[in-house]
């Protein structure tokens, strides 16, 4: 065996699979690109899902990768095991139609005894009990012995929610007998330490479809996933995954923030494994642009960062310090993932506020948790409610998990469901409309075969003679489409530019020989080709028919001013805000642009203002603008910025508007910035954690824009009657004249309160020898009611008083009691309360003043008159010592 670090082992890999005709894909994003069915990328097929099921076809049948994932679904259990993580890579090859089980089982033993010469005697394969095919190979071709192949059932078929999936063999190392549990059933699969599975070879040959049924696939494909941190733990001779080269330098660094020693205590050293794996996934994910919040991978990111940040107190570390960990995090990684070291200096920014943030609520949250956890145990009661947990977590930004983890130590358990229900009810406020995207379908039927050549010209030409190819309806082949059918179609050449990359499809004409067909939509097929949708709109439209393509001129230059605004936008954001503005998506349409990238937090007025200019002073200064292709490595070194999500190929199209801005596009520019003519921003929103979102327009319709603010000036200064250069002026003193009005209007009312509250106190009825008033103020409202009762309290040191008011079909009661009457059980809010029944309403307070609202405004006199009564029976007095 040889001992290789993890950063050989990963070359070793690639380059053995790259000598048998593999394309080396470097990592994907750990955000997945176009997949709503995916939280994160997790596993190595997943980017390549479009391979898979035939969407696109891919540059080569033959891919390596070295792929970064994430998956959470055991995050609980990340620290105790020698093996959970939330982040890890794996190592994969994959084949589209190409090879099969025999080359894929094959290389892989071959990669395994002859790269990493391990001992052939220490491999196991799992086989699923109904492929014969795949035990022939390992049996007979790879001479595997029969008590060395394993069979298995579900363990043996693999998918990920919907998608490519199929039975698979797994390979396992054995570890040796000392790491064994000691039980006769002993084998590959056993929960014990000895055989540890370190490669999986899925035969993928199914597509499962979003109601759970599997599909065939078009063509069988192989996908393999092997753990990198599993097989450097085997080479390395270490014991679990945390000591391998991987993640024991990020250790030593929390070992010295620390002060404490990795390696002595286990208890300490699942704190010590939890910082290591939290933090190397937080650093990776903002890397690629994903920030701590609220929602979705975002709270993943939040959870993840606090479970490190009280890992780290439990090793006595206090203040913010995993951002000074991040160094070493990309140190251990930054050969094969420079992304994170280039990214470093936000990293460290982001993981810092962050934690700060959690820092300040942690304290707080936990006093107040510990508090109502020694509550319920001296009530004896076991279990959290979860408004309490929901508290804690909307309030003090305590993770569900962690809350749990907290209740545990005191043997308290968590209503998890009503948790769910308090967040699942403040989500469905929340909830932004998420985009649907398409879903994986496998069902192209007849595109999956079409290969033939179609030729994109759209970049300079709008009008082309061209072709129909092919024509399709549904998934077949058809002769020809009559009118007011809908078909799609390729043609030999085409002007029209298929929806990618944020743009568009253009809009425009098919005109042939008697016929017109309009087109709707254009997508490309499988293999590339620009594929129109159409409705004919008159004639029929037949395959091989010569017909003229026309995109609507009017949309498209509208559509490409659009496009350079947006590149143009992306470089002023990273000018004004900083280089952490990655492009998280964008829409180019006909009317208008949005443009979504990661920030913190809303822009200032003065930022917006600053981009909008910058913008503006790039368009005026009218820079050329080039397009040309050359490579990813010479497009990068120029400072092209590559977009979220770019496929990697060897040539890349490059955009560049002067010296302003570069960027990888395949999509349509203006000739010279100065053709935009006009660039404004509509509105800045925030579209989720740390994502934003510009809406601008451009062209006529930034001209349309301002012009439809300039008439809404006009109504306003047509309203207060001055010209709009007066208008700020006027609304000044309009609203100074407002503000002295009301203050007027408040004076006036407090006298004529005083007024009443002097009548009111002639008409004092004596119940009992308690002095009573009950009356009706017509003409106020609460605030006017209040006053007189206060006039009233001045007036009358002993003194019951209701007061009530009727307006607008509603009725509104005040009830006051003085100190002396308090002490005779009368109570202002029971009062009230009684009073406010009679008509048809609720209500109570305090014990001195208190006030209600009725409904029923004609029940209102006879409440009133009601007073009396209720004072006496609350005061126990008996109707003869009343008169
Ligand atoms: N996609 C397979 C896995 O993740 C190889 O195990």
């Amino acid at each position: 065996m040889k001992r290789l670090s993890a950063q050989e082992i990963r070359d070793s890999f690639k380059s053995y699979f790259a000598e048998r005709g593999h394309l080396v894909f470097p990592s994907a994003s750990l955000v997945p690109h176009d997949d709503p069915t995916l939280l994160w990328i997790n596993a190595g097929m997943a980017p390549l899902k479009p391979y898979f099921d035939g969407r696109e076809i891919p540059e080569r049948a033959r891919i390596v990768s070295v792929q970064k994932c994430i998956r959470t679904n055991d995050i609980e259990n990340v620290g105790y095991t020698a093996r959970h993580q939330t982040m890890f890579e794996m190592l994969g090859n994959f084949s589209f139609g190409d090879y099969f089980k025999r080359d894929a089982i094959r290389w892989a033993w071959g990669y395994l005894t002859e790269v990493l010469e391990l001992e052939p005697e220490r491999l196991y394969a799992t086989v699923h009990h109904e492929d014969q095919e795949a035990y022939d190979i390992w049996h007979q071709e790879i001479g595997l012995p029969k008590e060395r192949i394993v069979l298995g059932d579900e363990d043996n078929f693999w998918e990920i929610g919907e998608g490519p999936c199929g039975p698979c063999s797994e390979i396992y190392y054995d570890r040796g007998r000392e790491f064994g549990c000691g039980s006769p059933d002993c084998k590959p699969g056993c929960d014990c330490d000895r055989f540890l599975e370190i490669w999986n070879l899925v035969f993928t040959q199914f597509n499962k479809e979003p109601d759970g049924s599997y599909t065939p696939l078009p063509k069988k494909n192989i996908d393999t996933g092997m753990g990198l941190e599993r097989i450097a733990s085997v080479l390395q001779g270490v014991p679990n995954n945390f000591e391998t080269d991987l993640f024991r330098p990020i250790i030593a660094e929390a070992e010295r923030v620390a002060g404490v020693p990795y390696g002595v205590d286990a208890g300490r050293d699942v704190h010590f494994k939890i910082i290591a794996d939290h933090l190397r996934t937080v650093v990776f994910a903002v890397g690629d642009g994903v920030l701590p919040g609220n929602e979705g991978r975002s709270y993943i990111i939040r959870r993840l960062l606090r479970r490190a940040v009280r890992s780290g107190r439990k090793l006595g570390v206090e203040r913010p310090f995993l951002h000074e960990l991040a160094p070493a995090v990309a140190e251990a990684m930054g050969v094969e993932y420079p992304e994170v070291a280039e990214k470093l200096e936000f990293i460290q920014r982001v993981v810092r506020t962050e934690e700060e943030r959690f820092l300040e609520t942690l304290s707080e949250g936990e006093a107040l948790l510990q508090e109502t956890l020694e509550r319920l145990a001296a009530q004896g009661d076991r279990v959290l409610s979860g408004q309490d947990a929901f508290r804690l977590y909307d309030t003090f930004g305590f993770p569900i998990d962690l809350t749990e983890e907290i209740a545990r130590e005191h043997g308290i358990s968590v209503d998890r469901d009503g948790f769910q229900r308090a967040l699942d009810a403040q989500r469905e406020r929340a909830r932004a409309a998420r985009q649907t995207a398409e879903g994986m379908n496998s069902e192209r039927g007849v595109l999956e075969t079409l290969t033939v050549e179609s030729r994109f010209v759209g970049y300079d030409q709008l009008v082309t003679d061209s072709r129909v190819i092919a024509l399709v309806q549904g998934t077949d082949a058809v002769e020809a489409v009559g009118e007011g059918e809908e078909a799609d179609l390729l043609l030999d050449v085409t002007p029209f530019y298929a929806e990618s990359g944020g743009q568009l499809a253009d809009r425009g004409r098919i005109v042939g020989d008697g016929v017109e067909a309009e087109v709707l939509d254009v997508k490309k097929a499988p293999h590339g080709q620009h594929l129109h949708h159409v409705r004919v709109v008159r004639g029929r439209l037949t395959a091989g028919q010569a017909v003229r393509a026309q995109v609507d001129e009017a949309w498209r230059k509208d559509v490409i001013k659009n496009h350079t605004a947006t590149h143009l936008l992306h470089k002023a954001l990273r000018e004004v805000l900083g280089d952490h503005v990655a492009q998280a998506g964008s829409l180019v349409a006909d009317t208008r642009l949005r443009f979504d990238f990661s920030h913190f937090g809303p822009l200032t007025r003065e930022e917006l203002a600053e981009v909008e200019r910058r913008v503006n002073d790039a368009i005026w200064r009218d820079e050329v603008v080039e397009i040309f292709e050359t490579d990813l490595e010479d497009a990068k070194a120029m400072g092209a910025m590559a977009l979220f999500g770019e496929k990697y190929g060897k040539r890349v199209r490059v955009v560049k508007a002067g010296e302003y801005s570069i960027e990888l596009c395949g999509g349509c520019h203006v000739p010279r910035t100065g053709v935009i003519g006009l660039f404004q921003i509509v509105s800045e929103t925030g579209i989720g954690s740390g994502v934003r979102r510009i809406e601008a327009v451009t062209g006529r319709w930034a001209y349309q824009y301002v012009r439809e603010r300039e008439a809404l000036i006009e109504r306003v200064a047509d309203l207060y009657k001055v010209p709009a250069g007066e208008l700020v002026n006027r609304v000044e003193r309009a609203l100074e004249e407002t503000r002295q009005l009301e203050r007027e209007l408040e004076s006036a009312k407090a006298r004529l309160s005083r007024g009443v509250a002097a009548q009111l106190a002639e008409q004092v009825q004596d119940v009992g020898g308690i002095p009573v008033v009950a009356a009706i103020v017509p003409d106020t409202d609460m605030d006017g009611l209040r006053i007189i009762v206060d006039e009233l309290g001045d007036r009358l040191p002993s003194h019951v008083v209701v007061l009530g008011t009727a307006g607008g079909g509603k009725v509104q009661l005040v009830a006051a009691v003085s100190k002396d009457l308090q002490q005779r059980k009368l109570h202002a809010g029971q009062i009230v309360k009684q009073v406010a029944q009679l008509t048809g309403g609720g209500g109570g307070g305090r014990p001195d003043l208190a006030q209600a609202g009725g409904r029923d405004a004609d029940k209102l006199p006879g409440a009133i008159a009601k007073v009396a009564e209720i004072v006496r029976q609350g005061a126990g007095i008996l109707p003869t010592e009343a008169k």
